[in-house]
């Protein structure tokens, strides 16, 4: 199966001797995945040599490719002898899917110059931006792409780790560069017209990162921010070509504007009933609320969700399996994002394949996987189903599933069901006492409700109660953006929401090793 990640050759020069390759593919903004940050354990950031050798930065003897051509770029020298590689570059479109909605109510007169803006959300993986029209309400464009940070890591706490390892003016210049790059798409939009303001929404290291303000704080316990309220900046400080920049605040270390804008956007904060916001991402949050109470908790479900440390795992963008059926006959039936071919498995994909294994016998209670599962084999015949319902004979023969996937799944899984059902129990709820569950984020628009069910991310008694809502953290922020009212109200619901930290709950690693198991 033709592969559609989009791939470059590069020439290597000599003057490179003594540097890491992937250091070197950094210094020339190459789009490369880095999903360990450079430890040398995930393998994404492999490259093909074409001519010429490396060597191992470990023990700077010579580094072989392996069988195919291949090696990690993050473990490799460069030597005084020119060389040609092929990397495998990150794709740049990202399609996220933006729930933004109108923002009701009184709006201020905003003067010509003040009329447009953008909400922008700084996710770990993916960034997504919308061109408003403040005096209307009206989103007018939105656009996405993968967040540039990647190659640092593909989670918060290696980004972390690299800040710690001076790169934090790397990591904020390549945020505010893509950030400048997005504005610049939207504003063809309205004709290359002023964008006044900036409200940016995102967890708080990615807020940190965007002001240029050193996470390091939160890598270690006591997990301390160094700020948490609103940031007002400059475009002229930022290189980014606006006004004003309102970084929107935080409730706590792990709590950041992106789920509180969510709290914003859904009303949860007026519901009666107990209800929670969930956010199916790397660091999966949820926010309980019920009678004027605000509970949050973040819970590590790791990078797995957005497709990384998946050996085939890819972020949401074309070419994702985002869905997984089982036909009569037993075979995968996929479909993609954008229609286009198969290259990799995005969250709900996963999630999808793996309720389908279990409903095949395939995969055990434990999660124990026979051998590796290549969709396509004899055993695991699968077919890409395009949007017009036809589907191809060529078998998924590039996309596997490996037993350590399955294990990286149940760690991601387990994290968030343990997290749901211990945070309930802390507001002094039971979970079949919720109203609404509302799932937030690219993930939790696409998953696939019963295949959660199937899988134990989320407890049978909630099926039918699942809202999915779309990216709220830009809705949240684009609601701010209209009205200064509302960014009043999200200051006010960050210092109102009480952060639980779920380690110092003596029952949620029990919890957490019970839904380890799929359901039976
Ligand atoms: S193996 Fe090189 S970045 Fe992960």
């Amino acid at each position: 199966m033709k592969q559609m990640t989009p791939e470059i050759i590069l020439d290597v020069p000599s003057s490179a001797a003594g540097r890491r390759l992937s250091d070197w593919l950094l210094e020339r903004g190459i789009p490369f995945r880095a999903d360990c940050g450079g430890r040398g354990t995930c393998g994404k950031c492999k490259v093909t040599v074409l001519e010429g050798e490396f060597l191992r930065s470990a023990s700077a003897e010579p580094y072989l490719p392996d069988e195919r051509g291949e090696i990690l770029s993050c473990r490799a020298l460069c030597t005084d002898r020119p060389a040609r590689i092929r990397a495998k570059l990150v794709s740049g479109q990202g399609l996220t899917a933006h729930a933004v909605q109108d923002a009701p109510g009184e709006r201020a007169n905003f003067s010509l110059e003040e009329r447009y803006g953008v909400a922008l959300d700084i996710g770990t993986t993916t960034l997504a931006a919308a061109l408003v029209d403040r005096q209307t309400g009206e989103t007018l464009k939105t656009c996405s792409s993968l967040n540039p940070q990647q190659r640092f890591g593909a989670d918060v706490i290696n980004r972390i780790l690299a800040c710690r390892n001076g790169h934090l003016g790397d990591l904020t210049g390549l945020i505010r560069k893509e950030t400048a790059a997005l504005l610049s798409t939207l504003s063809a939009e309205i004709h290359d017209k002023q964008i006044h303001t900036l409200t940016v929404a995102g967890n708080p290291t990615m807020l940190h990162l965007f002001c240029g303000v050193s996470p390091e704080g939160m890598g270690a316990y006591p997990f301390t921010p160094a700020f948490t309220d609103t940031q007002r900046l400059t475009g002229s400080e930022t290189g980014i070509p606006v006004q004003e920049i309102i970084a929107l605040p935080s409730a706590s270390a792990f709590i950041g504007s992106d789920i509180l804008g969510g709290v914003l956007s859904c009303g949860l904060a007026e519901r009666h009933e107990p209800s929670v916001l969930v956010d199916l991402g790397t660091n999966g949050e949820i926010v309980f609320s019920c009678g004027g109470r605000l509970l949050a908790a973040s819970t590590a479900a790791g990078p797995a969700l957005e497709g990384a440390n998946i050996s085939c795992g890819m972020g949401g963008v074309a070419g994702a399996v985002n869905s997984v059926t089982l036909s009569q006959e037993g075979a995968f039936l996929c479909t993609t994002i954008g229609d286009a071919p198969p290259a990799g498995l995005c969250g709900s994909g996963l999630v999808d394949l793996i309720a389908a294994l279990l409903n095949r016998g395939d995969l055990d209670e434990t999660g124990y996987l026979d051998d590796d599962v290549t969709l396509g084999t004899l055993a695991f015949p699968a077919f890409h189903v395009r949007a017009d319902g036809s589907h191809t004979n060529e078998p998924l023969s590039a996309i596997t599933l490996t037993q350590k996937d399955v294990r990286e799944f149940q760690l991601a899984k387990s994290a968030i069901r343990a997290g749901l059902t211990t945070l309930t129990e802390q507001a002094g709820e039971k979970l079949k006492q919720l109203g609404t569950v509302y799932l937030a984020g690219g993930l939790g628009f696409y998953i696939n409700t019963e295949s959660a069910v199937r899988v134990g991310m989320l407890p049978e008694c909630l099926a039918g109660r699942v809202r999915p809502v779309g990216n709220t953290s830009l809705a949240g922020a684009t609601l701010c953006l209209c009205h200064a009212a509302r960014l009043a109200e999200l200051e006010t619901l960050a210092s109102r929401c009480q952060t639980i930290d779920l380690n110092q709950v003596p029952t949620f690693s029990d919890c957490f090793v019970e839904h380890m198991l799929f359901p039976e």
